[in-house]
Protein backbone atom coordinates (compact mmCIF):
# COMPACT_ATOMS: atom_id res chain seq x y z
CA UNK A 1 0.00 0.00 0.00
CA UNK A 2 1.33 3.61 -1.15
CA UNK A 3 -0.02 6.22 2.18
CA UNK A 4 0.64 9.39 2.12
CA UNK A 5 0.48 11.31 5.71
CA UNK A 6 -0.65 15.01 6.03
CA UNK A 7 0.32 16.72 8.80
CA UNK A 8 3.34 15.36 10.94
CA UNK A 9 2.39 16.93 14.02
CA UNK A 10 1.67 13.86 17.13
CA UNK A 11 -0.71 12.23 15.33
CA UNK A 12 0.83 12.36 11.57
CA UNK A 13 3.98 11.36 12.47
CA UNK A 14 3.27 8.05 15.11
CA UNK A 15 0.98 6.71 12.34
CA UNK A 16 3.13 7.37 9.54
CA UNK A 17 6.08 5.43 11.54
CA UNK A 18 3.75 2.87 12.87
CA UNK A 19 2.11 2.14 9.41
CA UNK A 20 5.82 2.23 7.42
CA UNK A 21 6.46 -0.51 10.00
CA UNK A 22 3.68 -2.53 8.83
CA UNK A 23 5.48 -2.64 5.75
CA UNK A 24 3.81 -0.09 3.86
CA UNK A 25 5.23 2.85 1.81
CA UNK A 26 4.86 5.95 3.42
CA UNK A 27 5.44 9.81 2.81
CA UNK A 28 4.91 11.80 5.25
CA UNK A 29 4.31 15.64 4.25
CA UNK A 30 4.25 18.95 6.05
CA UNK A 31 4.69 22.64 5.16
CA UNK A 32 7.23 23.48 7.66
CA UNK A 33 10.19 23.05 5.64
CA UNK A 34 13.03 22.56 8.71
CA UNK A 35 10.61 20.00 10.58
CA UNK A 36 11.11 18.10 7.27
CA UNK A 37 14.74 19.01 7.11
CA UNK A 38 14.86 18.10 11.00
CA UNK A 39 12.61 14.46 10.03
CA UNK A 40 14.91 13.61 6.76
CA UNK A 41 18.34 13.62 9.28
CA UNK A 42 16.72 11.74 11.87
CA UNK A 43 15.36 14.12 13.93
CA UNK A 44 12.32 13.43 15.60
CA UNK A 45 10.63 16.79 16.84
CA UNK A 46 8.67 15.57 19.96
CA UNK A 47 9.24 13.60 23.11
CA UNK A 48 7.49 9.92 22.27
CA UNK A 49 9.73 6.89 23.52
CA UNK A 50 10.98 4.70 20.71
CA UNK A 51 9.65 6.58 18.03
CA UNK A 52 12.89 7.72 17.31
CA UNK A 53 14.86 4.58 16.59
CA UNK A 54 11.40 3.10 14.53
CA UNK A 55 11.69 5.85 12.52
CA UNK A 56 15.43 5.26 11.66
CA UNK A 57 14.44 2.00 11.40
CA UNK A 58 11.86 2.48 8.96
CA UNK A 59 13.83 5.30 7.14
CA UNK A 60 16.70 2.71 6.32
CA UNK A 61 14.32 0.47 5.18
CA UNK A 62 13.18 2.31 2.78
CA UNK A 63 9.37 2.78 3.45
CA UNK A 64 9.70 6.24 5.45
CA UNK A 65 10.09 9.26 3.20
CA UNK A 66 9.84 13.37 4.06
CA UNK A 67 8.69 16.28 1.49
CA UNK A 68 6.98 19.37 1.82
CA UNK A 69 5.63 18.30 -1.76
CA UNK A 70 1.98 17.66 -0.85
CA UNK A 71 1.80 17.36 -5.16
CA UNK A 72 4.03 14.45 -5.36
CA UNK A 73 3.33 12.81 -2.39
CA UNK A 74 -0.01 12.64 -3.28
CA UNK A 75 0.02 11.27 -6.59
CA UNK A 76 -0.23 7.10 -7.00
CA UNK A 77 -1.14 7.19 -3.44
CA UNK A 78 -4.24 4.19 -1.95
CA UNK A 79 -4.85 5.88 0.94
CA UNK A 80 -4.25 10.12 2.41
CA UNK A 81 -4.46 10.47 5.84
CA UNK A 82 -5.38 14.26 7.14
CA UNK A 83 -3.53 14.14 10.27
CA UNK A 84 -3.58 18.31 10.77
CA UNK A 85 -4.10 20.24 13.61
CA UNK A 86 -7.96 20.97 15.08
CA UNK A 87 -7.06 23.01 17.67
CA UNK A 88 -9.99 24.57 19.92
CA UNK A 89 -11.69 28.08 17.87
CA UNK A 90 -10.87 31.15 20.48
CA UNK A 91 -14.07 31.76 21.93
CA UNK A 92 -16.81 28.97 21.18
CA UNK A 93 -15.27 25.78 22.08
CA UNK A 94 -15.80 24.58 18.88
CA UNK A 95 -12.59 22.79 16.80
CA UNK A 96 -11.05 25.13 14.04
CA UNK A 97 -11.05 23.06 11.05
CA UNK A 98 -9.36 25.58 9.07
CA UNK A 99 -6.68 23.09 8.31
CA UNK A 100 -8.76 20.27 7.51
CA UNK A 101 -10.56 22.00 4.88
CA UNK A 102 -7.50 23.70 3.26
CA UNK A 103 -5.93 19.80 3.27
CA UNK A 104 -8.94 18.41 1.91
CA UNK A 105 -8.75 20.94 -1.10
CA UNK A 106 -5.05 20.64 -1.95
CA UNK A 107 -5.21 17.22 -2.27
CA UNK A 108 -7.87 17.12 -4.50
CA UNK A 109 -5.82 19.46 -6.61
CA UNK A 110 -3.35 16.70 -7.32
CA UNK A 111 -5.28 12.91 -7.23
CA UNK A 112 -4.26 10.81 -9.05
CA UNK A 113 -6.48 7.72 -10.01
CA UNK A 114 -8.43 6.18 -7.19
CA UNK A 115 -7.68 7.70 -4.11
CA UNK A 116 -9.19 7.00 -0.06
CA UNK A 117 -9.04 10.28 1.82
CA UNK A 118 -9.35 9.42 5.22
CA UNK A 119 -9.68 12.00 8.36
CA UNK A 120 -7.31 10.95 11.19
CA UNK A 121 -7.40 14.49 12.94
CA UNK A 122 -10.39 14.75 15.64
CA UNK A 123 -13.28 16.56 14.00
CA UNK A 124 -16.61 17.32 14.62
CA UNK A 125 -20.13 15.67 13.36
CA UNK A 126 -20.62 16.09 9.33
CA UNK A 127 -17.11 16.83 8.72
CA UNK A 128 -16.00 14.37 7.11
CA UNK A 129 -19.18 14.91 4.44
CA UNK A 130 -17.73 18.28 4.08
CA UNK A 131 -14.33 16.78 3.11
CA UNK A 132 -15.96 15.25 0.49
CA UNK A 133 -18.18 18.10 -0.47
CA UNK A 134 -14.91 20.12 -0.73
CA UNK A 135 -12.84 17.71 -2.97
CA UNK A 136 -15.62 16.67 -5.23
CA UNK A 137 -16.23 20.92 -5.88
CA UNK A 138 -12.33 21.45 -6.20
CA UNK A 139 -11.84 18.60 -8.51
CA UNK A 140 -14.96 17.30 -10.53
CA UNK A 141 -13.17 14.36 -12.00
CA UNK A 142 -11.76 13.29 -8.64
CA UNK A 143 -12.15 9.27 -8.20
CA UNK A 144 -11.78 9.04 -4.69
CA UNK A 145 -13.74 8.14 -1.25
CA UNK A 146 -13.48 9.19 2.19
CA UNK A 147 -13.17 7.87 4.98
CA UNK A 148 -12.97 8.59 8.73
CA UNK A 149 -10.29 6.72 11.03
CA UNK A 150 -9.53 8.23 14.47
CA UNK A 151 -6.83 7.87 16.38
CA UNK A 152 -6.96 6.29 19.71
CA UNK A 153 -3.00 6.90 20.98
CA UNK A 154 -1.78 7.91 24.77
CA UNK A 155 1.22 10.41 24.89
CA UNK A 156 4.05 8.32 26.02
CA UNK A 157 2.50 5.16 25.10
CA UNK A 158 1.59 5.32 21.14
CA UNK A 159 3.42 3.23 20.11
CA UNK A 160 2.25 0.57 21.69
CA UNK A 161 -1.26 2.05 21.48
CA UNK A 162 -1.02 1.62 17.44
CA UNK A 163 0.70 -1.66 17.46
CA UNK A 164 -1.51 -3.57 19.88
CA UNK A 165 -4.81 -1.47 20.05
CA UNK A 166 -7.91 -2.20 21.85
CA UNK A 167 -9.49 -1.60 18.57
CA UNK A 168 -9.51 0.23 14.92
CA UNK A 169 -12.45 2.25 14.43
CA UNK A 170 -13.26 3.32 10.36
CA UNK A 171 -15.70 4.80 8.79
CA UNK A 172 -16.89 4.62 5.46
CA UNK A 173 -19.72 3.94 3.11
CA UNK A 174 -18.47 2.13 0.49
CA UNK A 175 -16.75 -1.39 -0.57
CA UNK A 176 -13.88 0.26 -2.47
CA UNK A 177 -12.46 2.03 0.49
CA UNK A 178 -13.56 -0.58 3.11
CA UNK A 179 -11.11 -3.11 0.85
CA UNK A 180 -8.30 0.04 0.82
CA UNK A 181 -8.93 -0.03 4.52
CA UNK A 182 -9.01 -3.16 5.22
CA UNK A 183 -5.66 -3.92 3.40
CA UNK A 184 -3.91 -0.44 5.20
CA UNK A 185 -4.88 -2.31 8.53
CA UNK A 186 -4.42 -6.09 7.64
CA UNK A 187 -1.15 -6.65 9.83
CA UNK A 188 -3.34 -5.71 12.94
CA UNK A 189 -5.96 -8.09 11.85
CA UNK A 190 -4.36 -10.80 10.65
CA UNK A 191 -3.48 -10.81 14.51
CA UNK A 192 -7.28 -10.31 15.80
CA UNK A 193 -6.95 -6.76 16.71
CA UNK A 194 -10.60 -5.55 15.87
CA UNK A 195 -11.29 -3.32 13.13
CA UNK A 196 -14.58 -2.11 13.19
CA UNK A 197 -16.36 -0.21 10.41
CA UNK A 198 -19.27 1.74 10.67
CA UNK A 199 -20.88 5.08 8.81
CA UNK A 200 -18.61 8.16 8.96
CA UNK A 201 -20.95 10.23 11.59
CA UNK A 202 -20.60 7.04 14.07
CA UNK A 203 -16.90 7.03 13.60
CA UNK A 204 -16.43 10.77 14.28
CA UNK A 205 -18.82 10.34 17.35
CA UNK A 206 -17.05 7.43 18.91
CA UNK A 207 -13.50 9.27 18.87
CA UNK A 208 -15.72 12.37 20.76
CA UNK A 209 -18.02 9.52 22.97
CA UNK A 210 -14.59 7.56 23.69
CA UNK A 211 -12.41 11.08 24.79
CA UNK A 212 -15.19 12.43 26.85
CA UNK A 213 -16.42 9.16 28.70
CA UNK A 214 -12.73 8.93 29.98
CA UNK A 215 -12.23 12.62 30.94
CA UNK A 216 -15.55 11.90 32.87
CA UNK A 217 -15.00 8.96 34.55
CA UNK A 218 -11.37 10.50 35.65
CA UNK A 219 -13.53 13.43 37.23
CA UNK A 220 -15.85 11.61 38.84
CA UNK A 221 -13.43 9.86 40.86
CA UNK A 222 -11.80 13.30 41.19
CA UNK A 223 -14.51 14.68 42.84
CA UNK A 224 -15.29 11.14 44.54
CA UNK A 225 -11.30 11.86 46.16
CA UNK A 226 -13.22 15.25 47.48
CA UNK A 227 -16.10 13.88 49.52
CA UNK A 228 -13.43 11.29 50.73
CA UNK A 229 -11.20 13.95 52.25
CA UNK A 230 -14.12 15.35 54.01
CA UNK A 231 -15.12 11.85 55.03
CA UNK A 232 -12.08 9.95 55.80
CA UNK A 233 -12.34 7.10 53.40
CA UNK A 234 -9.56 6.74 50.97
CA UNK A 235 -9.91 7.58 47.11
CA UNK A 236 -7.29 4.72 46.27
CA UNK A 237 -9.02 2.33 47.80
CA UNK A 238 -12.49 3.66 46.69
CA UNK A 239 -11.22 2.82 43.03
CA UNK A 240 -9.57 -0.09 43.46
CA UNK A 241 -12.84 -1.63 45.08
CA UNK A 242 -15.27 -0.49 42.52
CA UNK A 243 -12.48 -0.72 39.77
CA UNK A 244 -12.15 -4.80 40.00
CA UNK A 245 -16.22 -4.69 39.10
CA UNK A 246 -15.64 -5.22 35.48
CA UNK A 247 -18.59 -3.04 35.11
CA UNK A 248 -16.67 0.09 35.97
CA UNK A 249 -12.92 -1.56 35.51
CA UNK A 250 -9.65 -0.10 37.59
CA UNK A 251 -8.62 2.34 34.83
CA UNK A 252 -8.96 5.62 34.51
CA UNK A 253 -9.63 6.00 37.95
CA UNK A 254 -6.37 7.70 39.45
CA UNK A 255 -7.38 10.35 41.64
CA UNK A 256 -5.38 13.74 40.69
CA UNK A 257 -4.90 17.14 40.05
CA UNK A 258 -7.77 16.86 36.92
CA UNK A 259 -6.68 15.95 33.31
CA UNK A 260 -4.94 17.84 31.26
CA UNK A 261 -3.33 17.01 27.36
CA UNK A 262 -4.01 17.74 23.74
CA UNK A 263 -7.54 15.83 23.46
CA UNK A 264 -9.52 15.69 26.58
CA UNK A 265 -9.60 19.64 27.28
CA UNK A 266 -10.25 19.74 23.80
CA UNK A 267 -12.86 17.36 22.71
CA UNK A 268 -14.78 17.74 25.82
CA UNK A 269 -15.49 21.33 25.02
CA UNK A 270 -15.75 20.66 21.36
CA UNK A 271 -18.54 17.80 22.15
CA UNK A 272 -20.01 20.44 24.17
CA UNK A 273 -20.58 22.51 21.75
CA UNK A 274 -21.82 20.31 19.30
CA UNK A 275 -24.47 19.04 21.27
CA UNK A 276 -25.35 22.92 22.24
CA UNK A 277 -25.75 23.16 17.90
CA UNK A 278 -27.76 20.08 17.74
CA UNK A 279 -29.96 21.13 20.54
CA UNK A 280 -28.87 17.89 22.23
CA UNK A 281 -27.01 19.18 25.21
CA UNK A 282 -24.33 17.28 26.76
CA UNK A 283 -24.91 18.10 30.49
CA UNK A 284 -22.70 15.00 31.74
CA UNK A 285 -19.55 16.44 29.89
CA UNK A 286 -20.45 19.91 30.75
CA UNK A 287 -20.05 19.12 33.90
CA UNK A 288 -17.38 17.52 33.54
CA UNK A 289 -15.33 21.08 32.04
CA UNK A 290 -16.52 22.32 35.18
CA UNK A 291 -15.88 20.16 37.91
CA UNK A 292 -12.62 19.79 36.19
CA UNK A 293 -11.45 23.35 36.32
CA UNK A 294 -12.61 23.56 39.87
CA UNK A 295 -10.43 20.39 40.72
CA UNK A 296 -7.54 22.68 39.53
CA UNK A 297 -8.32 25.18 42.00
CA UNK A 298 -8.82 22.72 44.84
CA UNK A 299 -5.12 21.64 43.99
CA UNK A 300 -3.92 25.21 45.10
CA UNK A 301 -6.40 25.55 48.13
CA UNK A 302 -4.49 22.47 49.02
CA UNK A 303 -0.96 23.98 48.31
CA UNK A 304 -1.59 26.96 50.07
CA UNK A 305 -3.24 25.55 53.47
CA UNK A 306 0.23 23.11 53.48
CA UNK A 307 1.75 26.99 53.57
CA UNK A 308 -0.27 28.34 55.95
CA UNK A 309 -1.84 30.45 53.92
CA UNK A 310 1.49 32.23 53.90
CA UNK A 311 2.98 31.22 50.20
CA UNK A 312 4.91 34.73 49.59
CA UNK A 313 8.56 34.44 50.08
CA UNK A 314 8.60 30.87 50.26
CA UNK A 315 10.61 28.79 48.16
CA UNK A 316 8.47 25.73 46.89
CA UNK A 317 9.74 22.50 44.84
CA UNK A 318 7.35 21.51 42.09
CA UNK A 319 8.06 18.04 40.39
CA UNK A 320 6.83 17.50 37.42
CA UNK A 321 4.99 20.03 34.99
CA UNK A 322 4.25 18.20 31.48
CA UNK A 323 0.03 17.09 31.65
CA UNK A 324 1.65 13.45 32.34
CA UNK A 325 4.97 11.70 32.21
CA UNK A 326 6.74 10.40 29.21
CA UNK A 327 5.90 13.13 27.31
CA UNK A 328 7.37 16.73 26.85
CA UNK A 329 3.79 17.95 25.87
CA UNK A 330 2.45 21.27 28.19
CA UNK A 331 -0.67 21.16 26.52
CA UNK A 332 -3.65 22.18 29.41
CA UNK A 333 -1.20 20.93 31.76
CA UNK A 334 -2.44 21.16 35.35
CA UNK A 335 1.18 23.00 35.81
CA UNK A 336 -0.12 25.72 34.24
CA UNK A 337 -3.14 26.69 36.49
CA UNK A 338 -1.34 25.91 39.68
CA UNK A 339 2.74 26.83 39.14
CA UNK A 340 1.51 30.40 38.06
CA UNK A 341 -0.82 30.21 41.36
CA UNK A 342 2.16 29.85 43.25
CA UNK A 343 4.46 32.57 41.52
CA UNK A 344 1.77 35.12 41.75
CA UNK A 345 1.53 34.65 45.44
CA UNK A 346 5.18 35.52 45.55
CA UNK A 347 6.53 32.36 46.37
CA UNK A 348 9.83 31.62 45.33
CA UNK A 349 8.90 27.87 42.23
CA UNK A 350 12.14 26.10 41.43
CA UNK A 351 10.78 23.38 38.79
CA UNK A 352 11.72 20.44 37.72
CA UNK A 353 10.91 17.91 34.58
CA UNK A 354 13.09 15.33 32.75
CA UNK A 355 11.34 16.64 29.49
CA UNK A 356 9.03 20.05 30.12
CA UNK A 357 11.83 22.43 30.25
CA UNK A 358 11.70 22.85 26.39
CA UNK A 359 8.30 23.75 26.03
CA UNK A 360 7.69 24.94 29.69
CA UNK A 361 10.14 27.67 29.75
CA UNK A 362 7.94 30.41 27.85
CA UNK A 363 4.98 29.00 29.28
CA UNK A 364 6.23 29.59 33.18
CA UNK A 365 8.23 32.76 33.55
CA UNK A 366 10.02 33.45 36.72
CA UNK A 367 10.30 29.86 37.85
CA UNK A 368 13.77 28.33 38.61
CA UNK A 369 14.75 25.55 36.30
CA UNK A 370 16.40 22.18 37.93
CA UNK A 371 17.64 19.14 36.87
CA UNK A 372 17.75 17.92 40.31
CA UNK A 373 14.55 17.05 42.81
CA UNK A 374 16.77 17.14 45.78
CA UNK A 375 18.60 20.52 44.17
CA UNK A 376 14.62 21.86 43.92
CA UNK A 377 13.82 20.91 47.13
CA UNK A 378 16.59 22.33 49.15
CA UNK A 379 16.19 24.78 51.79
CA UNK A 380 12.24 24.63 50.30
CA UNK A 381 9.14 24.62 52.74
CA UNK A 382 7.36 22.91 50.02
CA UNK A 383 7.34 20.18 47.61
CA UNK A 384 4.86 19.38 45.49
CA UNK A 385 4.30 16.30 43.10
CA UNK A 386 2.54 17.21 40.02
CA UNK A 387 3.58 14.54 37.31
CA UNK A 388 4.47 11.14 38.19
CA UNK A 389 7.17 10.83 36.23
CA UNK A 390 9.27 7.35 37.22
CA UNK A 391 11.96 9.65 38.81
CA UNK A 392 9.95 11.18 41.27
CA UNK A 393 8.04 7.41 42.38
CA UNK A 394 11.21 6.51 44.24
CA UNK A 395 12.78 9.72 45.96
CA UNK A 396 15.05 9.31 48.98
CA UNK A 397 12.62 10.50 51.54
CA UNK A 398 14.73 11.25 54.05
CA UNK A 399 17.44 13.16 52.41
CA UNK A 400 14.77 15.45 50.77
CA UNK A 401 12.98 16.08 54.01
CA UNK A 402 16.19 16.54 56.08
CA UNK A 403 17.13 19.51 53.37
CA UNK A 404 14.31 21.31 53.26
CA UNK A 405 13.08 24.49 55.41
CA UNK A 406 9.63 22.53 56.25
CA UNK A 407 9.12 18.99 54.95
CA UNK A 408 5.71 19.76 53.75
CA UNK A 409 4.62 17.81 50.51
CA UNK A 410 1.52 17.75 48.31
CA UNK A 411 1.65 14.91 46.34
CA UNK A 412 -1.27 15.09 43.61
CA UNK A 413 -0.28 11.90 42.20
CA UNK A 414 -1.14 9.44 45.41
CA UNK A 415 2.28 8.28 45.26
CA UNK A 416 3.32 8.13 48.96
CA UNK A 417 0.58 8.08 50.90
CA UNK A 418 1.13 9.77 55.05
CA UNK A 419 2.31 6.92 56.36
CA UNK A 420 5.15 6.46 53.84
CA UNK A 421 5.84 10.43 53.53
CA UNK A 422 5.96 10.85 57.83
CA UNK A 423 8.57 7.41 57.99
CA UNK A 424 10.28 9.66 54.98
CA UNK A 425 10.86 12.70 57.63
CA UNK A 426 8.03 15.08 55.96
CA UNK A 427 5.90 16.49 59.14
CA UNK A 428 2.97 17.93 56.89
CA UNK A 429 1.70 15.75 53.74
CA UNK A 430 -1.50 15.85 51.97
CA UNK A 431 -2.33 13.38 48.58
CA UNK A 432 -5.75 13.70 46.75
CA UNK A 433 -8.92 12.04 48.66
CA UNK A 434 -7.02 10.15 51.13
CA UNK A 435 -9.00 11.06 54.10
C1 LIG B 1 -5.94 10.60 25.56
C2 LIG B 1 -6.66 9.26 25.30
O1 LIG B 1 -6.30 8.32 26.31
C3 LIG B 1 -6.33 8.74 23.92
O2 LIG B 1 -7.05 7.55 23.67
C4 LIG B 1 -6.76 9.83 22.94
O3 LIG B 1 -6.71 9.47 21.64
C5 LIG B 1 -5.95 11.09 23.21
O4 LIG B 1 -6.24 11.51 24.54
P1 LIG B 1 -3.51 11.36 26.34
O5 LIG B 1 -4.12 12.73 26.40
O6 LIG B 1 -2.20 11.20 25.65
O7 LIG B 1 -4.53 10.35 25.62
O8 LIG B 1 -3.26 10.84 27.82
P2 LIG B 1 -4.07 10.01 28.92
O9 LIG B 1 -3.18 8.95 29.44
O10 LIG B 1 -5.38 9.61 28.42
O11 LIG B 1 -4.23 11.10 30.08
C6 LIG B 1 -5.00 12.30 29.90
C7 LIG B 1 -5.06 13.09 31.18
O12 LIG B 1 -5.82 12.42 32.16
C8 LIG B 1 -3.69 13.36 31.82
O13 LIG B 1 -3.69 14.68 32.32
C9 LIG B 1 -3.63 12.36 32.95
O14 LIG B 1 -2.80 12.76 34.01
C10 LIG B 1 -5.09 12.30 33.37
N1 LIG B 1 -5.46 11.05 34.04
C11 LIG B 1 -5.46 9.88 33.34
C12 LIG B 1 -5.83 11.08 35.38
O15 LIG B 1 -5.83 12.13 36.03
N2 LIG B 1 -6.21 9.90 35.96
C13 LIG B 1 -6.26 8.73 35.30
O16 LIG B 1 -6.62 7.71 35.90
C14 LIG B 1 -5.85 8.71 33.95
Amino acid sequence: MRITMIGTGYVGLVSGVCFADFGHDVTCVDKIEDKITRLKAGEVPIYEPGLDALLDKNVKAERLHFTTDLAEAVKGADAVFIAVGTPTRRGDGHADLTYVYAAAAEIAQHLDGYTVIVTKSTVPLGTNREVARIVSETNPKADFSIASNPEFLREGAAIEDFMRPDRVVVGCEDDRAKDVMNAVYRPLSLREFPVVFTGLETAEMIKYAANAFLATKITFINEIATLCEKTGADVKDVAKGIGLDARIGGRFLHAGPGYGGSCFPKDTKALARIGQEHAAPQRIVEAVIEVNESVKRRMIDKIFELLDDKAAGKKVAVLGVTFKPETDDMRDAPSLTIVPALVGAGSDVHVVDPQGKHEGEALLPNVTWCDDPYIAAKDADLVVILTEWNEFRALDLQRMSGSMRTAAMADLRNIYGAVRANEGGFTAYQGVGRG
